[in-house]
């Protein structure tokens, strides 16, 4: 079989949405499997990560493969000014699938181009996060028994948010309705506002939560990407902007359910942990098995 990268969502089609989504699914029900043996992966994080990186490390191990990689640009040559073309290509000598974190928008795809490897994009900048929308896919579908025709509504910072922008793409795909919820400030780009009137997906707009939330089947809450903003004073303004509590749930649809891709600030209260509409937690379990399904997709191998 052979195998590809997975850079962008769209490198995907809804069939095999659905194909990694089931075998997730099978991943699930029996994790160890030895079909890694013999390969090596490379986790390159040039930007910090706690599940992505340690999911992805988890799922190869418990198929079987090795791990080498940093999980810091201090810690490679990058710090002694490598360019990132010379680091990909001696890399790519040393393993069989390259796993990359960036947080400049694009360098997953420029990877790509540079090695022969597959490449997975754990993040690149503001712009995708396809192995995260994967997982937040398997999490809807297992909470909600089905991915079509559900309403949507994604809070917070939708400017920045990689997570939003890959999961919009393609759950497009599944005749959504979105309702998206953040500051004037930062709404979410033209690019996507443009892609969805193409697709004629019906979609809401507005700064204010109560009814995004009582119509919502799953209700996607992001933090403010501190990190990613040019002014701090920006920052300042609206990082409380939305923090959701438990006593906000009380009118919500029985089949509702939080999801984040975390890690949370102060978006979410811990009082809405243990309600029965948290779900984040178990959505980043979610990621071990999503991820040993996209690195056995990419190389071919189920
Ligand atoms: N959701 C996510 O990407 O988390 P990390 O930054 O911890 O990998």
């Amino acid at each position: 079989m052979v195998s590809k990268s997975l850079v962008s969502i769209t490198d995907c089609t809804k069939e095999e949405y659905l194909r990694i989504l089931n075998l997730a699914k099978e991943f699930e029900a029996n994790p160890h499997q030895n079909i890694l043996n013999g390969k090596i992966v490379a986790t390159l994080f040039f930007e910090p990560s706690t599940r992505t990186r340690l999911s992805f490390e988890s799922a190869v191990l418990r198929l079987g493969g090795r791990i080498i990689g940093f999980s810091e640009a201090s810690s490679s040559s990058s710090s002694k000014g490598e360019t990132f073309s010379d680091t990909i290509r001696t890399v790519s000598n040393y393993c069989d699938l390259l796993i990359i974190r960036h947080p400049l928008e694009g360098t997953a795809r420029l990877a790509s181009e540079l090695t022969s490897l597959p490449v997975i994009n754990a993040g690149d900048g503001s712009n995708q996060h396809p192995t995260q929308t994967l997982l937040d896919m398997y999490s809807i579908q297992k909470t909600q028994g089905r991915l079509d025709n559900l309403t949507l509504t994604l809070v917070g910072d939708l400017k920045y948010g990689r997570t939003v922008h890959s999961l919009i793409m393609a759950m497009a795909t599944f005749k959504p309705v979105f309702y998206f919820v953040s500051p004037e400030e930062l709404k979410l780009p033209d690019d996507y506002r443009v892609f969805l009137k193409q697709n004629n997906i019906e979609y809401h707009e507005t700064t204010q939560l109560p009814h995004a939330m009582k119509v919502a089947d799953i209700v996607y809450m992001t933090r403010v990407q501190r990190e990613r903003f040019l002014d701090p004073m920006e920052y300042e303004k609206t990082k409380n902007a939305y923090i959701l509590k438990a006593e906000m749930l009380s009118d919500t649809k029985p089949n509702m359910k939080v999801l984040h891709p975390l890690p949370r600030i102060n978006e979410i209260s811990t009082d809405v942990d243990s309600t029965d509409k948290a779900y984040y937690f178990q959505q980043a379990l979610n990621g071990v098995y999503t991820r040993q399904a996209i690195i056995s997709h990419v190389l071919g191998l189920k």
